[in-house]
């Protein structure tokens, strides 16, 4: 074929078709950008001359795990007897996988199912611990055999900080007390009985949530109301034996900045932390889109979604900034991520969805926004981390698949607890609603304590790799390697009893130039770099 027009038009046409697209609704493309597949050039410049930036605190790589589905029984715990291999009643699979993601902390038992648990449910011998119905999902019956101290020692073999979410909701001050008590304190009544239970040494227990959505499922309050119980729940939960209290009042669902105005104003430091929630979601009602068939107009669309979380979380730091203009009190996206409709032939109200490459997209994009944010983000929590909305890993059986944004995660690893460097980026944008545009490239930095720069970039085009020249500031870079995660087709996703579709990859198309670093980035790819 000699017209070259004819070549790109129809090279386009065939990566496009390799797309699973539910819809025949092609993206179409803006007019101002050329044609479909012709790489794009773009600067991204590492601004280390910059004055310091904030730590990227590492439990933005936070977890999230509730009495949800399969995410605790089958997901997390199969018990000491099970014959899934498993450590102590946790499955060993699952450990190591989450151990190589260097999780630092895990949000625990909700959600809302935390407003209906009572943590004396939850400890004894296991088979005298009652049963109750878990009335928001499912209606499944919860036996209680995953309690306090399966809790908590889990978070031990982890390595991580747990994150106690409290029951505001239905509990009582004294029970929420009491429970602070019993975890963390020396000795007293309650740190008798929990040596009866066979703990002696207190956990410590840093985070601590006074209740869950407050506004919904966690009772349904008005803001004043609420922010009048948050004093007196956190009033009364003490700090015993050099144990700190991180005190996180249930903050806001996505544009509710009304609620956070009243809370700042009449909780201010009384708290530590305020929490957001910002899922990925077409709509509350109806359907929510396939997890796995998407048409690219839908990819898009998604990829918008995710990235709103950035002016979301603009609006309530100015809120924020009004009271706190210090930004002590920090702002906590304890629950994020995509919530697609549940996989066909699933059990209902267990939110089990599969996870492909637009999932990775969306993770990977929404780090660069938290990384932006750093100095007033000091946690997030993706929900969940295993069979529950957008997981780490799927398990079914002795089966366990490793997800797209289980890679995101592990990509992004360096940046944990790293220094936030500033860098900018020259690429185009993409409209994809009236009221949504996504950057063509998307760049975030950072140096580690051994002084090592890692930057990581996104390209989420679906047709178009990009070029891009890394310029830096400071930096004559003599040593660069790379970690990529892309495969053939966005929806690609990883299942039971095949082969991986999606994995990370070495890289090694980074070149070390008089400009800098220039690379390639492949369409619908993430990458990240170290530098030194
Ligand atoms: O993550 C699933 C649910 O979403 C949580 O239980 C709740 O807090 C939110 O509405």
């Amino acid at each position: 074929m000699k017209n070259p027009k004819l070549l790109l038009l129809l090279s386009a046409v065939l990566s496009l078709a390799a797309v699973r697209l539910a819809a025949a609704h092609p993206a179409e493309e803006p007019q101002t950008q050329g044609p479909a597949s012709a790489a794009r050039s773009v600067t991204v410049r590492v601004q280390e001359c910059s004055t310091d930036g904030p730590t990227i605190a590492r439990e933005i790589y936070g977890q999230f795990s509730e009495h949800l589905g399969t995410c605790i029984y089958g997901g997390l715990w199969v018990g000491e007897d099970s014959d899934i291999p498993n450590e102590e009643g946790y499955r060993t699979d699952v450990l190591e996988a989450l151990r190589a993601l260097r999780v630092p902390v895990l949000r625990w038992p909700g959600g809302c199912f935390a407003d209906e648990y009572h943590w004396r449910d939850g400890i004894g011998p296991r088979s005298e611990r009652p049963r109750m119905v878990n009335s928001n999902w499912g209606g499944t019956v919860e036996d209680n055999s995953f309690g306090t101290h399966e809790f908590l020692n889990l978070c031990e073999k982890l390595g991580c900080e747990p994150y106690i979410s409290g029951n505001v909701g239905s509990g009582t001050v004294e029970e929420l007390a009491k429970w602070v008590e019993y975890m963390t304190a020396e000795s007293g009544p309650m740190a008798e009985l929990r040596k009866r239970n066979g703990r002696e040494k207190p956990w410590k227990v840093r985070y601590l949530g006074i209740g869950n959505e407050s506004w919904g499922c966690g009772g349904s309050m008005r803001p004043e109301y609420y922010a009048d119980l948050y004093r007196r729940y956190a009033n009364f939960c003490r700090e015993f034996d050099g144990n700190r209290l991180y005190r996180i009042a249930s903050g806001a669902s996505d544009y509710d900045y009304n609620w956070t105005e009243v809370l700042m104003k009449s909780i201010g430091s009384r708290m530590q932390g305020i929490s957001l929630h910002y899922y990925t979601i077409k709509g509350w009602q109806g359907s929510k889109g396939s997890a796995t068939c998407f048409s690219a107009d839908e990819y898009y669309e998604t990829l918008g979604k995710a990235l709103e979380i950035e002016q979301v979380i603009r609006r309530h730091t100015a809120v924020m900034d009004g009271i706190d203009p210090a930004r002590r009190i920090g702002l906590l996206v304890d629950e994020w991520g995509t919530w697609f409709d549940e996989e066909p032939g699933t059990v209902r109200g267990h939110l089990y969805q599969q996870n492909t490459l637009r999932d990775a997209m969306v993770a990977a994009l929404t780090f660069n926004v938290f990384h932006r944010h750093a100095d007033r983000i000091r946690m997030a929590n993706i929900a969940q981390v295993a069979n529950v909305l957008q997981a780490m890993v799927l398990t079914r059986g002795a089966e366990m698949v490793l997800t797209p944004t289980y890679h995101a995660f592990y990509l992004y690893r360096p940046h944990q607890g790293a220094q936030f460097v500033p860098t900018a980026c020259d690429a185009a944008e993409r409209q994809v609603t009236p009221q949504r545009r996504i950057p063509e490239v998307s760049a975030t930095a950072s140096r580690d304590a051994e002084g090592r720069l890692h930057l990581s970039l996104v390209n989420p085009g679906l047709e178009r790799e990009q070029r891009v020249t890394v310029a830096f500031e400071r930096l004559k870079p003599s040593k660069v390697s790379g970690m990529i995660l892309t495969a053939p087709r966005i929806d690609a996703c990883n299942d039971f009893g095949r082969a991986d579709e999606v994995r990370t990859k070495a890289f090694r198309g980074a070149k070390i130039t008089a400009a800098g670093i220039e690379l390639t980035l492949p369409a619908k790819s993430i990458l990240t770099l170290e530098i030194e």
